[in-house]
């Protein structure tokens, strides 16, 4: 059995590999070759967390694994990361279990890649200004996951924590070499971005739509609590709304769940899932399109899919 830490996944597979990977597990989502029962959620109310259960198997992929993930936005404080996995990969055809994986840093890479196939889906053309909200963990990969695949000019950042801007900016302009604008506030941030994403912890809308006037593609992948939201329902009302899962947003996705209870927009308001558009049963991003949304609540595809190539990258090592 291999055990193969969060350094190692850093080290031997890149953003451009995880968004190729990832791509190619919605394509066998959309074409029905996939298992995948609801995520399984234990609410820790008193300690503020949750604790999820995410199984999958990638018929085509060969691809059979289950992820553990906890979710404690208060971590931060007592020195533990907000989002930590692990993943156990076994072999679909003796259910031998094969390997056992950190799996804090895939499930960052792997939302930053859905992020990057979206985005190319739905993004205004050659989009050149991105904007980040919610400077931690995963809002450093959406970044990354942004710049590999535009050519993007800047990147202006905002986050409740100016401590956190300011390590982000020093940390990205670093490693990507693109311009990281600190902004003051969401608004500064988002008004002029023709591309954006919200990967924060809050409960209550962090973006506007009033804050928007371009023609702009959202990814929000902070929240998959039915009660927490990043987009006030106006954006969404306004939205070709894309999903990663009809179903599972449905059942998560506080984002579009409360302008639903609100009587905004109704189930059908989702325009499409994102392996419909690959798979082109539906159109990406037209001309007409002023505002589009890419709500994410995080899929056990995902994680099968990167450990799996993860595992077949560390054999053959
Ligand atoms: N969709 C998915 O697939 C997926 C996967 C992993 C994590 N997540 C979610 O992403 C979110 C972020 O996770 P993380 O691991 O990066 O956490 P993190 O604690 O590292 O970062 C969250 C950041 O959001 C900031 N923030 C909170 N409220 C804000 C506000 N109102 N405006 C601006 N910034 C604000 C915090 O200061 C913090 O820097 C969590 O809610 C987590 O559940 C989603």
């Amino acid at each position: 059995m291999l055990i193969i830490s969060d350094e190692d996944i850093e080290k031997h597979v890149s953003m451009r590999e995880a968004i190729d990977i990832v791509e190619k597990a919605f394509r066998e989502y959309a074409k029905g070759f996939v298992k995948m029962p609801p995520r399984s959620t234990i609410m820790l109310e008193r300690f503020g967390g949750s604790l999820s259960l995410m199984p999958s198997y990638l018929e085509e992929s060969g691809a059979l694994a289950t992820k553990i993930i906890s979710i404690y936005p208060k971590n931060r404080k007592r020195g533990y990361p907000t989002t930590a996995a692990w993943i156990v990969v076994n072999d679909p055809e003796t259910g031998v279990m094969e390997a056992l994986m950190d799996a804090t840093y895939l499930t960052a890479l792997r939302t930053g890649a859905v992020t990057g196939v979206a985005s190319r889906c739905l993004a205004p053309r050659s989009p050149k200004i991105a904007a980040v909200v919610g400077c931690g963990v995963q809002g450093r990969m959406q970044a990354w996951a942004m710049a590999e695949v535009f050519n993007l000019e800047k990147i202006n950042a905002f986050d409740i924590s100016r401590e956190r801007i300011e390590c982000f900016a020093r940390e990205l302009e670093g490693t990507l070499g693109i311009d990281i604008h600190i902004s003051e506030n969401c608004e500064e941030a988002v008004e002029n971005a023709d591309i954006i994403a919200t990967a924060t912890t809050s409960k209550t809308p962090v973006v506007r739509r009033n804050w928007l006037s371009k023609d702009v593609h959202i990814n929000a992948i902070g929240s998959f609590y039915p009660d927490h939201r990043e987009l006030d329902s106006e954006i969404i009302k306004d939205a070709k709304v894309v999903v990663d899962s009809r179903e599972a947003v449905l059942d998560e996705a506080g984002d579009l769940l409360i302008p639903i209870r609100e009587g905004k927009i109704t189930r059908d308001h989702i325009y499409a899932e994102l392996g419909e558009i690959l798979l082109g049963i539906k159109k990406g991003r037209t001309n007409g399109d002023k505002l589009t949304v890419f709500k994410s609540v995080g899929l056990a595809i995902q994680d099968s899919s990167v450990a799996k190539m993860v595992i077949d990258k560390m054999r053959k090592r």
